[in-house]
C-alpha cells in the first residue's frame, strides 16, 4: 500500500492555522484522500495534565508537551504506514518556538528542547507555519473571547521570532497568515498538493 503523508501546522495562537487545516481536510476529503485530523496537546492521558493549572516550570512542561509527542508520533506513524494524510495542529515546534520564549521570566533552553523532540519525533512531509503579527493575531483570539496563559502579546512576539528561526533551519513553508482567510486557504491547498498530489 502507497504510503501517506504527515503535514503539519504551526503558528500563535489566533494564526487561523486551526481552521484552515478543518478546510484542507474537507478539500481532500472531497478528492476521496482518506485524511487524519490530529492535534497536539493530544486527547491522551499526558494531554490531559497539559490541559490543567498546575504549577509547573518551563522544563516541566516542555518535558510534558515532548512526552504527549513521543505516544502521539507512534499513532501518527501507523496511521501513515496504512495509507493516511495526517493532518496535525501543533508538533515540536510548538514546543521548541513557546518552551524556549521566556514564560514568567524564565525559558528553556532551545538546544535542549531541539534534542528532545528529536528523540521523540518523525520529520513531517510538510510544515506550514501560519506566519503573523501577534498584534492582529491577539484581536481575533479575543473576538473569540478567549485568552489563555500563553496568549500575552509580548510573549507572543518572542514565539514568533522562535518559528521565524525554526523555519529557517527546517524548511517550513511560510505562509502570511495576515491575509484574508481565502487567500490563505488557496496558498495552502497549493502547497500541500505538491505533496498528496
Ligand atoms: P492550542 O493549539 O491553542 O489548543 P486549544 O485550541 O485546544 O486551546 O494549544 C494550547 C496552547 O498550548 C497554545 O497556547 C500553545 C501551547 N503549546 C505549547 O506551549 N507547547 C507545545 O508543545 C504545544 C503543542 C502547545
Amino acid at each position: 500500500m502507497r504510503k501517506g503523508a504527515f503535514i503539519v501546522f504551526e503558528g500563535i495562537d489566533g494564526s487561523g492555522k486551526s481552521s484552515c487545516m478543518d478546510e484542507v481536510a474537507s478539500a481532500l476529503l472531497r478528492e476521496r484522500i482518506k485524511v487524519i485530523k490530529t492535534s497536539e496537546p493530544t486527547k491522551g492521558e499526558i494531554g490531559a495534565i497539559l490541559r490543567t493549572s498546575g504549577n509547573r516550570t518551563p522544563e516541566a512542561e516542555a518535558l510534558l508537551f515532548t512526552a504527549d509527542r513521543a505516544v502521539h508520533t507512534c499513532e501518527i506513524v501507523k496511521w501513515v504506514e496504512s495509507g493516511k494524510t495526517v493532518l496535525c495542529d501543533r508538533y515540536y515546534a510548538s514546543t521548541i518556538a513557546y518552551q524556549s520564549a521566556s514564560l514568567n521570566g524564565r525559558s528553556a533552553d532551545a538546544d535542549w528542547l531541539t534534542a528532545i523532540n528529536d528523540e521523540v519525533i518523525i520529520e513531517p512531509d510538510m510544515t506550514l507555519l501560519f506566519d503573523i503579527d501577534p498584534e492582529l493575531s491577539m484581536g481575533r483570539v479575543e473576538s473569540r473571547g478567549r485568552r489563555s496563559r500563553f496568549e500575552r502579546p509580548e510573549y507572543l512576539r518572542e514565539v514568533r521570532n522562535n518559528y521565524l528561526r525554526i523555519a529557517k533551519l527546517r524548511n517550513f513553508k511560510v505562509i502570511d497568515a495576515s491575509r484574508p482567510k481565502e487567500e490563505v486557504l488557496e496558498d495552502v491547498l497549493r502547497r500541500v498538493r505538491e505533496i498528496t498530489g
